[in-house]
């Protein structure tokens, strides 16, 4: 079996106008990237280009693009609807932000409101990060407690509360009904281990027994309902916890960040048929730019509401006193027009070409079992919707990050290194995301792609 450095020997041969770059990059950013989830090693490739469910990188090398900048881009790159919608914005509305209230601002919250039936109130923020953000501080403030459950393996974006446990190694892990939380940076607050609880993700009866114990102290649950966008738990484990958070008074927030209009164009709470408190989205209604929202029920939503005098920034007499009434939420662009406007044109395309991309997602799902049995590689390809992960495993269920973990990852990596020569793109070991460019054409070259790749295995 053809070795890992010898790969990676051809992946530097490939790129070396990345490698160059990577190196100035290195002198300006830590790690020469701007997210840490850019960065694997030897180095990135830089990209150049975009186009379709193409990318083009430095070098000149193109790849179909299964990454999709993790998500967001659900009608690939550069779709001359998300073109127009921009030049639009720009030349009839002449600016790119007014600081005021907009009507597209409540045309597009209709929009998502139709797809999502539990959102009723929603507001905007700027990111998946500041979504999951306000909706905790939502929960705290409307419960009036201040702890919060989290599941392991899950990501909710980058602040303190929920840095734990999102990648944790095993070692360090616990046990699997009541695992230990593991910290996901430097810098976190110590007494922050004391709020968040870590959850077993689709193990009911472990899970109530832990927010039983906490549901004094508890504000909210939050989750993501497929585990890392894919991993699709039981319909029983999703009742039995709206079950529970409720019969115990906790929230149930549901981070569909990733999973919203890729599970399903309800998300996975359309799917499952639940309703959750609170639900925060981001990635695919910003049509490639930073966008978020928090939506949910219109008794926790108007907690925000700068109603009986509370805004935080009127320094008139007495106003400032109600303000520790009411939610604080604010931003210089929540509400971006142009971003609005672009999702918007987007979410317009999505709805009529959902279908026939979830029809094309299975067809290269089938393609690569049928590549991968007769390779005799054992393979399970979790997920729903437009997006799904290889995993080199013979576990039939893979219900949890454990499971995930337990797959063969070294191999699995190997075959991303040996993919980029064929033309495929991701991040190593990530899920794969697809456009609606990722046409007929595009799957069978990727089909073709894998059989080559595989080959020299
Ligand atoms: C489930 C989930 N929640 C929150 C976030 C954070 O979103 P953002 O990167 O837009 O801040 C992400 C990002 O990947 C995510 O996948």
């Amino acid at each position: 079996m053809i070795a890992l450095e010898s790969l990676i020997l051809e992946y530097t041969e490939r790129t070396p106008k990345s490698a160059e770059l990577y190196g100035k990059a290195c002198r300006a950013l830590p790690g020469g990237v701007s997210a840490n989830i850019k960065f694997f090693e030897p180095y990135p490739i830089f990209m150049d280009r975009g186009e379709g469910a193409w990318l083009t990188d430095v070098d000149g090398n193109r790849y179909v693009d299964y990454l999709l900048s993790y998500g967001p881009l659900a009608l690939g790159h550069g779709h001359p609807a998300v073109k127009e919608a921009i030049r639009e914005q720009f030349n009839r509305h002449g600016s790119l932000l007014y600081g005021t209230p907009h009507a597209l601002e409540t045309e597009y919250a209709e929009k998502i409101k139709q797809h999502f039936p539990s959102i009723e109130l929603l507001r905007y923020t700027n990111s998946g990060t500041e979504a999951t953000l306000l909706s905790l501080r939502m929960a705290y403030a409307c419960t009036g407690k201040y702890k919060i459950g989290k599941f392991e393996g899950h990501y909710h974006g980058g602040y303190n509360q929920v840095l734990i446990s999102v990648n944790p190694p095993l070692a360090q892990a616990g046990e699997a009904g009541r695992p230990s939380p593991v910290p996901e940076s430097a810098g976190l607050e110590p007494h922050q281990f004391d709020n968040t609880v870590v959850l077993p993700f689709d193990d009911l009866e472990a899970c109530s027994d832990i927010l039983r114990e906490h549901k004094d102290d508890m504000a909210a649950v939050i989750m993501e309902p497929l585990l890392a966008g894919y991993i699709v738990p039981t319909a029983e484990f999703m009742r039995g916890l709206r079950k529970v958070t409720e019969e115990l008074g906790i929230l149930l927030v549901f981070d569909e960040v990733k999973t919203g209009f890729r599970a399903g164009l309800g998300g996975a709470q359309g799917y499952f048929g639940i309703r959750p408190d609170l639900t925060a989205l981001g990635k695919v209604i910003g049509a490639g730019m930073p966008m978020g929202i928090v939506g949910g029920k219109k008794e926790l939503l108007l907690k925000s509401a700068p109603i009986r005098g509370s805004d935080v920034f009127d320094m008139s007499a007495g106003k400032r006193s109600a303000a520790k009434d009411v939610l604080f939420h604010s931003g210089t662009y929540n509400g971006d027009p142009l971003i609005l406007r672009a999702g918007l044109a987007s979410m317009e395309i999505l709805e009529k070409e959902f279908e026939p991309m979830t029809t094309r997602t299975e067809s290269l799902k089938q393609g690569l079992k049928a590549i991968f049995a007769a390779k005799g590689i054992p393979v399970n390809l979790p997920g729903l919707g437009t997006v799904f992960n290889i995993a080199i495993t013979d576990k039939q269920t893979i219900g949890s990050y454990r499971d995930m973990q337990g797959a063969d990852l070294t191999l699995r990596k190997k075959i991303d290194f040996a993919l980029f020569r064929e033309g495929i793109y991701n991040k190593p070991t990530n899920r794969y995301s697809l456009s609606t460019a990722h046409d007929e054409t595009v799957i069978d070259f990727t089909l073709e792609a894998y059989k080559k790749a595989l080959a020299r295995f």
